[in-house]
């Protein structure tokens, strides 16, 4: 189990319970997390599950992969340096205390 927060673009927070072997993307659909479209199901395919993480982690998640990276040029607001695809990130312990902000748009 590792606890979630998402960030709206106008600031507030939403801390979750996110299970282990789910995504970060999924957590946020089951939880009625608004900001999270997850169109393709999390198949790294729309980038509507953009999302920017907290800089001061960024570095500790996995790296991103080639089909990622991909995406991440398409999406719909401004890619920047700390954004992943939430549903390219694994739950695990090793993600508790995740802080992501949501995008402005994901459409
Ligand atoms: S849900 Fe489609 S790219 Fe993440």
């Amino acid at each position: 189990m590792a606890r979630i927060t998402y960030v709206s673009p106008e600031g507030a927070e939403d801390t979750v319970d996110a299970q282990e072997g789910s995504t970060v993307m999924q957590t946020a659909l089951n939880n009625n997390i608004r900001g999270i479209v997850g169109e393709c199901g999390g198949n790294a395919l729309c980038a509507t599950c953009h999302v920017y993480v907290d800089e001061a982690q960024f570095d500790g998640l996995p790296p991103i992969a080639d089909f990622e990276e991909e995406m991440l040029d398409v999406t719909s607001s401004p890619r920047k340096d700390n954004s992943r695809l939430s549903c390219q990130i694994s739950v695990t312990a090793a993600i508790d205390g995740l802080i992501v902000r949501l995008p402005e748009t994901q459409e």
